[in-house]
Order: C-alpha cells, then sequence, then structure tokens
C-alpha cells in the first residue's frame, strides 16, 4: 500500500477563475487591447490575398481584408453599415468593395461611395460610413493600425530588415491558445535545452543543448536574453530579443558555434498577433544568408501559410503519437491551457524572463490605462529602429567567471552601439570582443 498521505490529488484546488486578464484580453476596450492597437500589427500575407475578399479575425474583432481593382488594400468592419450582411460575401470594385446585399460601395477608409439605388444627391453618402483601418505593405505583408487615428505612429522598420542582400521570406503559423504563452516563450531560454534539445531529442542546433549563463537586460525597445555557452573551444553569446508590445527576433536556427562571426543577426523577425484571446498568429519573415544556415538545414518551400521550417510549430504538422514523443513548442504552449493561469504557477529562477516580460508589459499597460500613451520606436539616423539581436561567436576558453563578465561587456558593447550602421557596430563588436579576450587571458 502506497503511503496515502503524501498524494494531494483532492487537496490540490484547481481555480481557473483568474486569467489575468490585464495582460491577456485583447478586445477592444480591454486594457491589453487597447495597448496592442497603438502599434502596427501585420495581419496577413500579400501572397495569400486574391480577387475574394477575406473574412480575418485580429484582436478579436472581426474584418474583412480586401484588395480592391486599383491596387489599394482594404480592411474594414465585417458587417455592412446599411443593414448588417457581412461584407466578406462583398464584390471588389474599382475603388473599395460593394456589399452584396443592396450595392453599397465603400471605399477603404469606409467613406460610402455609392449607397446602391439611392440618388446621388441622397444626404446618406455624408452621413454613413463603415468601420475601417489603415493598412501598409511591407516585404510581402500586410500591416494594418486597429487603434485611435490620433496616435497612430509612423511605420517603423527595423534595422534586421534593412540589408536589401538577405532573402526574407514571409510566414505565418497559428497557434491554438492565448498570445501571451507564445510571446513570453522567447524570452524563456532554458526551455530550448529541455524541450528542444532534451524532451525531444535535439531539434535544433546540438550547441543549443550546451550548458549556458542566462541573463537578462533592458533595452530601449523592451529586454533581451543573453545565453553565453561554451562549445568546445568557442564562446557563443546569443541575444534573443523581445520588442514590445509583441515582436520576437532570433538568431540563426542550426547555430552550432563552429566558426567566428560576429554580431550575426536575425533568422527570423516575427510578431506574436492575437487573433483573440484564445489564438495566435505568429507572423513575419525567415531570413536566409550563408551565414545564417552555413550547412543548408533551412527549407524555403516549407515556409508560407500554417507553414515554417522548424519542427512543433504546428497543429497539423505531425499525428498525436508523434507530438507526444517528440513534443514542441505548439505542444508545450498550447497545452498550458487556453489562457495559462498565472496565479497557478510556481514561478522559479529560470522564469525570470517570463516574469519580467509580463511585468514590462503590465507596465505598459497601466500607463496607458492612466492615460499616458506607451512610448513608441525611435528611428536612427538612417530611418531604421535600432535594434539589439545578434550572435557573437569567438574562438576561446573561459571559466565561468570569465564567460560571465564577458557576456556582460560584450552587451553592454552592443547596447552602446546603437546609433552606428550595422558594419560598424559588426566591425567595432570584433575588436572590442579580441580587446575583452585579451585582457581576460
Ligand atoms: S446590408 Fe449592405 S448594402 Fe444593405
Ligand atoms: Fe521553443
Amino acid at each position: 500500500m502506497q503511503n496515502t498521505k503524501t498524494f494531494t490529488g483532492y487537496d490540490t484546488v484547481i481555480d481557473l477563475s483568474d486569467d489575468d486578464a490585464e495582460i491577456t484580453h485583447v478586445g477592444r476596450g480591454t486594457p491589453c487591447g487597447e495597448y496592442l492597437r497603438r502599434y502596427w500589427q501585420p495581419i496577413y500575407l500579400e501572397d495569400q490575398l486574391d480577387d475574394l475578399p477575406k473574412l480575418i479575425k485580429v484582436l478579436g474583432e472581426e474584418l474583412v481584408l480586401f484588395r480592391d481593382k486599383s491596387g489599394d488594400t482594404g480592411l474594414l468592419h465585417k458587417h455592412c453599415a446599411h443593414r448588417g450582411a457581412s461584407l466578406e460575401y462583398g464584390i471588389i470594385a474599382d475603388h473599395g468593395l460593394v456589399c452584396c446585399y443592396h450595392g453599397w460601395n465603400f471605399a477603404v477608409d469606409g467613406s460610402l461611395i455609392k449607397a446602391g439605388s439611392e440618388p446621388e444627391n441622397s444626404p446618406i453618402h455624408k452621413k454613413v460610413v463603415q468601420g475601417a483601418y489603415p493598412t501598409h505593405e511591407f516585404g510581402g505583408i500586410i500591416f494594418a493600425y486597429l487603434g485611435p487615428t490620433e496616435s497612430i505612429p509612423a511605420f517603423p522598420v527595423f534595422d534586421t530588415l534593412e540589408d536589401k542582400n538577405l532573402e526574407r521570406i514571409p510566414f505565418v503559423v497559428t497557434t491554438h491558445c492565448n498570445w501571451l504563452q507564445v510571446f513570453e516563450n522567447t524570452q524563456d531560454p532554458i526551455h530550448v535545452l529541455h524541450l528542444h534539445a532534451r524532451s525531444s531529442g535535439v531539434q535544433f542546433g546540438v550547441a543549443s543543448g550546451v550548458d549556458q549563463i542566462i541573463d537578462y537586460e533592458n533595452t530601449p525597445l523592451g529586454m533581451i536574453n543573453v545565453q553565453t555557452r561554451q562549445v568546445e573551444d568557442h564562446v557563443w553569446v546569443r541575444t534573443t530579443e523581445t520588442i514590445l508590445p509583441n515582436m520576437n527576433q532570433g538568431g540563426a536556427i542550426w547555430e552550432e558555434a563552429e566558426s567566428e562571426k560576429f554580431f550575426q543577426r536575425s533568422a527570423f523577425t516575427r510578431w506574436m498577433v492575437p487573433v483573440d484571446n484564445f489564438e495566435t498568429m505568429t507572423i513575419g519573415w525567415r531570413i536566409f544568408s550563408k551565414e545564417l544556415d552555413p550547412r543548408d538545414q533551412g527549407d524555403r518551400k516549407k515556409i508560407g501559410v500554417e507553414a515554417i521550417d522548424f519542427v512543433g510549430q504546428t497543429k497539423d504538422e505531425r499525428g498525436y503519437e508523434e507530438s507526444q514523443r517528440y513534443p514542441g513548442d505548439y505542444e508545450a504552449q498550447v497545452s498550458q491551457r487556453p489562457i495559462a493561469i498565472h496565479k497557478m504557477e510556481n514561478p522559479a529562477m529560470s522564469d525570470r524572463g517570463v516574469m519580467k516580460v509580463r511585468r514590462l508589459l503590465r507596465n505598459q499597460i497601466r500607463a496607458l490605462k492612466g492615460k499616458q500613451e506607451p512610448s513608441q520606436y525611435i528611428q536612427n539616423g538612417r530611418g531604421t529602429i535600432s535594434t539589439y539581436q545578434q550572435d557573437t561567436v569567438v574562438r576561446a576558453v573561459l571559466d565561468e567567471e570569465n564567460k560571465q563578465s564577458y557576456s556582460k561587456a560584450l552587451v553592454k558593447h552592443i547596447l552602446n552601439s546603437k546609433d552606428e550602421t550595422e558594419e560598424k557596430r559588426r566591425v567595432d563588436l570584433e575588436l572590442h570582443c579580441r580587446e575583452l579576450l585579451s585582457k581576460l587571458n
């Protein structure tokens, strides 16, 4: 007979009533929903848009996206302002969209161009507008701004998207849980060691399974985690970046830290955009170059709509049994419940990054609730936004203490170099690293 006193199933109270709505709920009028609405959000791939209007959901709002015959993109409220028919059944016009029911023609800004059979001079044309949001296309992705127009920010272009020689392939994948689970995962570096190197075998580079020193730093845009590993005779410092409110950049997926590199930038730049409280689109670009994928392990053909070239990111890529044997991010995140219940968690030392992300978000959300508009991105001299994600690998063998001080000094240098060009940041960082190492050795 087992010692039954140690079993606590009955005594462990499951309370799902508080789902930390302040930072998880995204609808119009919710604190987090209003915060996310202060930024441009990617919503659809250009390639997905054909000659039919698309019914989509973003931040809990049902919307109709279309491209009219003049090439303009429109994003309108789903239900027609006349008597509510869905504009997903509308007819694409030279300008705007015509509702199928009584032929009202709305422009991409929602103004009423023609009210079907109503007389041309009817005052209805001035009176009625369809809810509409501004859109912007960049790099094969359609972005929208769903916030108040008086707060609309300039469209941000990040420095990792500057280099015209890199190949950027747009993708979108859906995770069936609250957006925060998907977002905060990127500041949970210890899961890479467990989920992606031990639990499921090596899913990414072998080097990612090597023990690491983990640190977290604030940046002007949010935060980075700093992972420092001794991989044989190389020291590898990876920074993975969270850009508020819902963006993330990460380095080469199959980095093996076998050769020296300095300030190597993103292999993906992506946003975690809530569809609603229970579903999330991860949408952005997979980025390719010889340096980012020296062994040619990426697969461009596997990237697009509900498709990405690394394992465990989507619902239907594998059967249930295989996903049990080799779970990936999708399984781990979705199984935390539709909305993870923060009050029932037992956070530990290694959750510092996740706790920090939540804290940063909460601060911004509360500030906005107090009528303080959230900080927007500040452009560097080149008109882009400087970011802080990178990988640096040097040939060196360092003890724990030296590894710690080396990575701290390296990160400080990266933070301080934000106003320089990409090339200068890279060259200076190499010089700086070599100087640091000569002092440490
Ligand atoms: S409901 Fe759309 S035109 Fe009448
Ligand atoms: Fe992961």
